[in-house]
């Protein structure tokens, strides 16, 4: 049972007042008659458009994500960021007629991805401008591709966790038995995502904690090394390890190499279900590892991360989580149907995490505060508890 299910046990056969407040309001909210009369009322008008608005934006969402797609595939961000420019001298730019091309841009500047200018021109609008140039969201886009297609049919996949998805295909150490042997081309469109995506996540970690006060890290799951490479700038005497899937650890080693890090970082191939995990570092991290995996694999890594370490070693777990204030859709909306289609693992609370990492012999565990929990919230754990199993 979670931590999660345990608080739900305890608070059952209570209704507290807060709820009972919460149950008629959603009454008042689910009566034609009471909406009718909140949008008439000028007092409460704003708030039921509002209502009206996100309960749109929830419907059309999908069709939201395929125009920035679109946008996405055709580099209209990279084309405006030279400056703005009409439809006529856009559209061959984009490989579209001026017709589509007018559509396109007329449907992205409703979601302010664009935005008109004089003269019938177009420029890039507020959300579009921060996507100018960066790979990361380019890459995330274009492989949600994939889960859109696994998504069609949501009750499919809730209904039959065993049916094969197209997203499981792209994530293959999910759904096989032995991902120490996957090849090389398995391996390279996650990992490259993954590499794409990382220094906004890594950004994160760098300035919630100081990585400078350890002497060796091992980033077990560390990908191709991107994590690993970014807190080098930052703690410029750490030694490091990557540990990953054999394929995914030569990358690591070719990318240390051309970032002129070889001299102090190394890699490690391996499966971390089955093979230990390196010994002699202070500091391990787990960054976007353990929501990929289910709750029984979770215990055993992070055992095998507390046997690893020396006793006053520190671990290290950074990866979006649920119920995050203010993050709440992305974690259990967007990772908890994510995972669903991996068909492996769970977004966990930070509370949910903790008790895990207690569970596999960590004596304390700690949140630490991220700029952006919608990216990646920080769990610190450190000592070695007497009632953990830490061997088993
Ligand atoms: C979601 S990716 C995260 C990569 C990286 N930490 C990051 O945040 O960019 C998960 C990583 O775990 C690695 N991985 C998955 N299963 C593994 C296993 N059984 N043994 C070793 N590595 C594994 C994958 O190859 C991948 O690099």
């Amino acid at each position: 049972m979670t931590a999660d299910d345990l608080g739900r046990v305890a608070g059952a056969g209570r209704v507290s007042l807060l709820d009972r407040a919460r149950d008629l309001i959603d009454r008042l909210q689910a009566s034609p008659r009471f909406r009718e009369w909140a949008t008439a009322f000028p007092l409460t008008r704003p708030l039921a458009r509002r209502r009206a608005r996100q309960l749109f934006d929830l419907c059309a969402g999908f069709v939201y994500s395929q125009v920035l797609l679109a946008c996405v595939r055709v580099r209209l961000f990279d084309v405006l960021a030279e400056g703005p420019r009409t439809v006529d001298a856009l559209a061959p730019r984009l490989s579209l007629t001026p017709e589509a091309a007018d559509r396109l841009l007329r449907a992205a500047a409703a979601l302010r991805l664009v935005a008109p200018r004089g003269d019938g021109r177009w420029g890039l609008g507020a959300l579009g401008a921060p996507l100018v140039g960066d790979a990361g969201i380019a890459a995330m886009v274009e492989h949600h591709a994939v889960l859109y297609a696994d998504l069609a049919d949501p009750l499919a996949l809730l209904r039959d966790p065993a049916a094969p998805t197209r997203l499981s295909g792209y994530w293959p150490y999910a759904e096989s038995g032995h991902p120490a042997d996957l090849p090389a081309d398995a391996v390279d469109a996650y990992t490259r995502l993954m590499a794409a995506s990382q220094p906004m996540v890594a950004a994160e970690a760098i300035a919630a904690y100081p990585f400078a006060r350890h002497r060796h890290a091992v980033d077990v799951g560390g990908g191709d090394g991107s994590f690993l490479a970014a807190v080098a700038a930052a703690a410029p005497s750490l030694r490091l390890t990557v540990f990953d899937l054999p394929p995914v650890a030569a990358r690591a080693r070719a990318r240390f190499a051309a970032a002129g890090l070889s001299g102090r970082a190394d890699t490690v191939g391996g499966d971390f279900h089955r093979d230990p995990l390196p010994t002699g570092a202070d500091l391990m991290t787990l960054v976007r590892v353990l929501h990929d995996h289910d709750d029984g694999p979770v215990l055993a890594l992070l055992r095998a991360a507390r046997r690893a370490l020396p006793d006053d070693g520190t671990l290290l777990i950074v990866e979006p989580m649920s119920g995050v204030p203010g993050a709440e859709a992305m974690g259990d909306a967007y990772f908890g149907f994510y995972l669903l289609a991996m068909r492996r693992g769970r977004p966990r609370t930070p509370e949910a995490l903790a008790e895990l990492i207690r569970r596999a012999g960590f004596a304390q565990v700690r949140p630490l505060a991220t700029r952006t929990p919608m990216l990646a919230g920080l769990l610190v754990a450190r000592g070695r508890s007497d009632t953990g199993m830490p061997n088993v």
